[in-house]
């Protein structure tokens, strides 16, 4: 698999020749969680300036990217629209906002994502922490060679959810007196929804939310060695917990829905001075 490598480094210069900020936070917004968070000190500009490979859309899904002064000589490069797999991109692909991330200097990405809750008792609107993941995609950003100053052949993924981070996000929910649940994400290839008798493996399997993105961006993260924390939205019950057909226009409402919630917890988090020291 081709890694970029190459066109991570130039793109890098290219954001370090504009004379920008060199930022310590990382965050990527999922499905119809593009909220606003202020105005940018750069940007928006679209994401596809700094892609080395077409960017293709999705109905709901921009892609832009800013640059965020959450706070005082803080800085936070922001990635309104993600890459999915099911769209056609390779792993490294999906991960390339990462790499280019961990190559200015990010040392802790934050993300969000909208799932479908596999929990019966989590309805839609429920956010979530995630405390740990499933990579069931059958891909991985590591396959192939890629280079060995980014990280280990192995790397471990103990605490890729970083439980401190976690901490500050419970923090920050309950100072706002938002509630704030945490669960295991399931992340699958897509880009159909699951059937109802694969939504009763994951339960058993112990998960407790399942998407179609996020586990190749934190795989890539940890080989990086950043710190990592993802926010999930429960869109809607998962397929078969209630009789409801999915459908994609539910999950960008659900977005819309909780847009506030997520963008109070997010401008905290990104204004509090711990999410920048690492
Ligand atoms: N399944 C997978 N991905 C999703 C879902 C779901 O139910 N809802 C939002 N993204």
């Amino acid at each position: 698999m081709h890694h970029y490598e190459a066109e991570v480094r130039a793109a890098a210069e290219r954001w370090r020749a504009l004379g920008r900020p060199a930022p310590r936070v990382a965050l990527v917004a999922g499905s119809g969680l593009s909220v606003d968070l202020g105005a940018p000190v750069a940007g928006p500009e679209p994401l596809a300036g700094w892609l080395p490979f077409p960017v293709r859309a999705v109905a709901g899904h921009g892609h832009e990217l800013e640059l965020l002064e959450p706070g005082p000589g803080l800085t936070a490069l922001y990635f309104r629209g993600r890459l999915h797999a099911y769209q056609g991109y390779s792993a490294s692909e999906v991960v390339f906002p990462v790499r280019l991330a961990a190559a200015l200097g990010v040392r802790t990405l934050v993300m969000t994502n909208a799932a479908g809750g596999v929990r019966p008792e989590w309805p839609a609107g429920t956010l979530a922490a995630v405390s740990d993941q499933i990579n069931l995609t059958g891909l991985s950003p590591l396959c192939g060679e890629p280079p060995e100053s980014w990280g280990p052949r192995f790397p471990d993924m103990l605490d890729a959810h970083s439980a401190e981070l976690r901490a500050l996000a419970h923090e920050h929910a309950e100072r706002l007196g938002h509630p704030l649940v945490e669960g295991v994400y399931a992340g699958l290839l897509g880009p159909a929804y699951e059937t109802a008798a694969e939504v009763r493996m994951l339960r058993a399997m112990g998960a407790d939310l399942v998407g179609m993105s996020t586990v190749l961006e934190i795989i890539a993260a940890r080989h990086r060695g950043l710190r990592c924390l993802v926010l999930s939205l429960v869109a809607n019950p998962g397929a078969g917990v209630t009789p409801q057909p999915l459908t994609h226009d539910e999950v960008l409402e659900a977005g819309r829905a909780a847009a506030g919630r997520v963008r109070a917890l997010l401008a905290a988090l990104l204004a509090d001075p711990r999410l920048h020291e690492s």
